[in-house]
């Protein structure tokens, strides 16, 4: 039995991958914000027989404080990790600030990976197969990293914002592999390609009416979970790797996985992170 951390895991894609590892006889531990969701989701695996292998943590991820809480709750609790699959996103059209000063997309989607991401590895490394997977958007080309103004001070726009972070996330699995690669843990990097999920978010009309189409003609989430699926179950051999639709991609070319950039977002990240 694996035990596979979800964040994100109340809706779509994350929802999918945690009904599936419950059926696979796993356990799961779902983050999310959302108190009313997640004692939903622990309801229907308490009615299939899986109640004792579903968890759920409330935690707003936005929150730098919160993915820390999150990594010291979840290593005391469960000490051994197998998987850890990042999924919270939330769209935003208007640019807003977390509590603690950060832009809301570029916190939610990038710093708790990077936080949960190192945060977890001790717990990860315990396990004898150990894989992280970054569910995000590789394999796309992105405008490089905002170093001047990274929270979008000037110029916000929400896609922007949410392929800003993906890029970030790009660079964040650089990074680890390059740092942890004599680890066991993999890093996989996973675009699901578009998928009929809930888009999290809050959207201009504009916006609404392009997502509604998105989510129509969408994949079903079985589609987008099975690939994540796989590499829970047979992590790839090296520390690194990325996946578009279920097709392996190459981490070479530098204007996708740029390594030097990489390094640099790791320790500007640390810096940020240090005040
Ligand atoms: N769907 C697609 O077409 C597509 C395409 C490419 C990449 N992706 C990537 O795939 C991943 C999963 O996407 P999805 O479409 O399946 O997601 P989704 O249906 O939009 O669900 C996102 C989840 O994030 C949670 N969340 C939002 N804000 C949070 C916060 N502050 N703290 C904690 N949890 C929070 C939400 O739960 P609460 O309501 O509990 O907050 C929700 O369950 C994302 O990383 C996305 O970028 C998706």
């Amino acid at each position: 039995m694996k035990t596979v951390v979800i964040t994100g895991g109340n809706d779509g894609i994350g929802r999918g991958l945690a009904q599936e590892r419950l059926e696979r006889g796993d356990r799961v531990v779902v983050i999310g914000r959302s108190a009313d969701k997640g004692q939903r989701l622990l309801a229907e695996a308490e009615k299939r027989g899986a109640g004792e292998r579903a968890h759920f943590v409330a935690a707003d991820l936005s929150l730098v404080g919160e993915s820390r809480r999150v990594v010291g709750e979840l290593t005391e609790t469960f000490g051994a990790l197998d998987a850890l699959v990042l999924c919270a996103r939330f769209f935003r059209s208007a640019r807003a600030e977390t509590a603690e000063g950060y832009e809301s997309t570029f916190a939610l989607e990038y710093l708790s990976r990077h936080v949960l991401s190192h945060g977890l590895t001790d717990a990860l490394e315990k396990s004898e197969s150990p894989v992280i997977v970054n569910v995000s958007g590789p394999g796309i080309p992105k405008p490089p990293i905002r170093w001047d103004d990274p929270h979008f001070r000037a110029g916000y726009d929400g896609l922007a914002a949410q392929r800003h972070a993906g890029m970030a996330n790009d660079l964040l699995g650089v990074a680890y592999a390059a740092r942890n690669g004599s680890g066991r843990t993999r890093y996989v990097l996973v675009n699901p390609g578009s998928t009929a999920t809930s888009f999290a978010g809050e959207y201009d009309p504009v916006t609404k009416s392009q997502v509604e189409m998105i989510r129509r003609m969408g994949k079903p989430v079985e589609q987008a979970v099975a690939p994540i699926a796989e590499v829970i179950d047979a992590p790839p051999a090296e520390p690194l790797s990325a996946f578009v639709e279920g097709q392996r991609i190459g981490v070479d070319d530098p204007r996708l996985f740029d390594r030097e950039a990489a390094a640099r977002l790791a320790e500007f990240t640390e810096r940020l992170l240090a005040r």
